[in-house]
């Protein structure tokens, strides 16, 4: 009888923070699933991070260590690198960048690296007859790369929406448990580490936006494309926005949503928005991620899970490895570089659809008189109006729920209705989905 040998595949983990460390963690733990998986050898060759002291409760006794990340992708003894470093720039640019041309696989959690690099980084890779996979980089432990690509790679895609950023959800939750204002449940959730101290790109949306463009390239297979993109983030809602949604029968959800429009231009866009209690994503709650898609011949499928964290994320990056392992990771974006179509052009301003607005105004007679004018001169007729009054001489909150308008008319109108004397801030829009 002949001894099994099996095959190794050695990994460099470029970042030993939450992802990085987790990712050790499960190779030395599941060990022999993932060889009996895959039939190959899981080994961590070498490693990089900014302090070669820190106690990481993992032993890396027998791994080699790189002060320069970068140094990793030129070793001899590495066919993989975790880039888990995070950030669009460098070093995580130009590692991922260096591995690929040095014809080493990458596996990736990092979503804004790939929204502003990834058309070029997916041509390198393909060039150079490898990998490059990044299932963590969105919804964390759910295998929505994969779902997308391969379980619905029958279908075509109509429309995708998620709720793909744990610290937006979790604050909306709680806002909505409690009656808590934003500025509040913010400040409560950095207390209790799920919200970053900068929380800008959570809240602001952006960090959404990153995913979002990725999903849009998987599903469309165009382009992805940061720049063409409408992001509005959860910082201006109150909860008296949340109470009104639910009066309206609706939960306020920060959605990113990609979809084919009928001229057939696709659309991307991340807002707070209006979801249907019946709706499934509407009970996607707290720091949970949940994604709705809907494909032509399989229907309407919905996936919920851990969107963060050091477990669901590191599976999601030992998955990947075991893709390579295995031989059968997919193309970057589902199809080859070159057959990817151009970037999405269509945003906020082209969807369509009703709207929630609520505009804060003086506590007087003629206010409605004043924008009714404007909503009609940009052909927007309203479903249903609320008005909160405060105590005497407050400025009070005007809340109109529109019949199907264009973004753009909107957005315009909106412009105008600042601009009068009796109008005291800015309006907050939101669309109202209908799924
Ligand atoms: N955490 C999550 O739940 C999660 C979920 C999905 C995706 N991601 C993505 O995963 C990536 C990593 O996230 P994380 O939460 O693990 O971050 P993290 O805990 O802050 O870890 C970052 C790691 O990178 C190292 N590092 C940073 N800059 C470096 C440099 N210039 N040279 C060498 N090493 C450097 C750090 O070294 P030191 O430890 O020495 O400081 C640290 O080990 C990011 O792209 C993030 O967006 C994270």
């Amino acid at each position: 009888m002949t001894a099994h040998t099996s095959k190794t595949l050695r990994v460099a983990l470029a970042g030993l923070g939450t992802v990085g460390a987790g990712t050790f963690r499960i190779l030395t733990q599941n060990a022999k699933i993932l060889e009996s998986r895959t039939g190959v050898v899981l080994t961590v060759s070498a490693v990089s991070a900014r302090n070669k002291n820190k106690d990481r409760g993992i032993d890396l006794a027998n791994v080699a260590w790189e002060d320069d990340p970068l140094k990793l992708a030129v070793r001899d003894d590495v066919d993989v690198i975790v880039e888990v470093m995070g950030g669009e720039g460098d070093p995580a640019y130009a590692l991922v960048k260096t591995a690929l041309e040095n014809k080493k696989h990458v596996v990736t959690a990092n979503k804004a690296l790939l929204a502003y690099h990834g058309t070029e980084l997916s041509a390198i890779a393909e060039q150079n007859g490898v990998s490059l996979c990044y299932e963590a980089a969105v919804a964390g432990g759910i295998p929505i790369i994969k779902m997308i690509r391969e379980g619905l790679g029958a279908n075509n895609i109509s429309g995708l929406y998620g709720i793909m950023n744990g610290t937006c959800n979790y604050i909306l939750t709680t806002m909505e448990r409690t009656g808590e204002n934003f500025a509040d449940v913010l400040s409560q959730a950095q207390k209790l580490g799920y919200a970053e101290a900068d929380p800008t790109l959570d809240v602001g949306g952006g960090d959404s936006g990153h995913k979002l463009v990725l999903l849009c390239a998987l599903a469309f297979g165009c382009k992805p494309d940061f720049k063409n993109l409408s992001v509005a983030g959860i910082d201006r809602l109150s909860a008296e926005d949340i109470q009104i949604a639910s009066e309206f029968g609706c939960r306020i959800k920060l959605i990113g949503q990609a979809k084919k429009l009928e001229d057939g231009r696709i659309l991307q866009m991340v807002a707070p928005s209006l979801v249907p209690k019946t709706s499934p994503l509407a009970h996607v709650d707290g720091v949970l991620n949940g994604i709705f898609a809907q494909g032509d011949f399989v229907g309407p499928s919905f996936v919920e899970g851990r969107g963060a964290g050091e477990g669901p994320t590191a599976s999601a990056i030992v998955a990947d490895m075991m893709d390579i392992a295995k031989g059968t990771a997919a193309p970057v974006f589902g199809v080859p570089v070159n057959d990817l179509a151009a970037s999405p052009t269509a945003t906020a301003s082209d969807w369509s659809g009703e709207f929630y607005v609520r505009l804060v105004v003086e506590d007087r007679p003629g206010v409605i008189a004043e924008i009714a004018p404007i909503l009609r001169d940009h052909r927007i007729s309203i479903e249903s109006l609320i008005q909160r009054g405060r105590s005497q001489d407050e400025p009070v909150s005007i809340v109109i729920m529109t019949h199907e308008a264009k973004g753009g008319d909107i957005a315009d109108a909106c412009t105008e209705i600042a601009d009068l004397s009796c109008v005291l801030d800015n309006p907050l829009v939101m669309p109202v989905l209908n799924i």
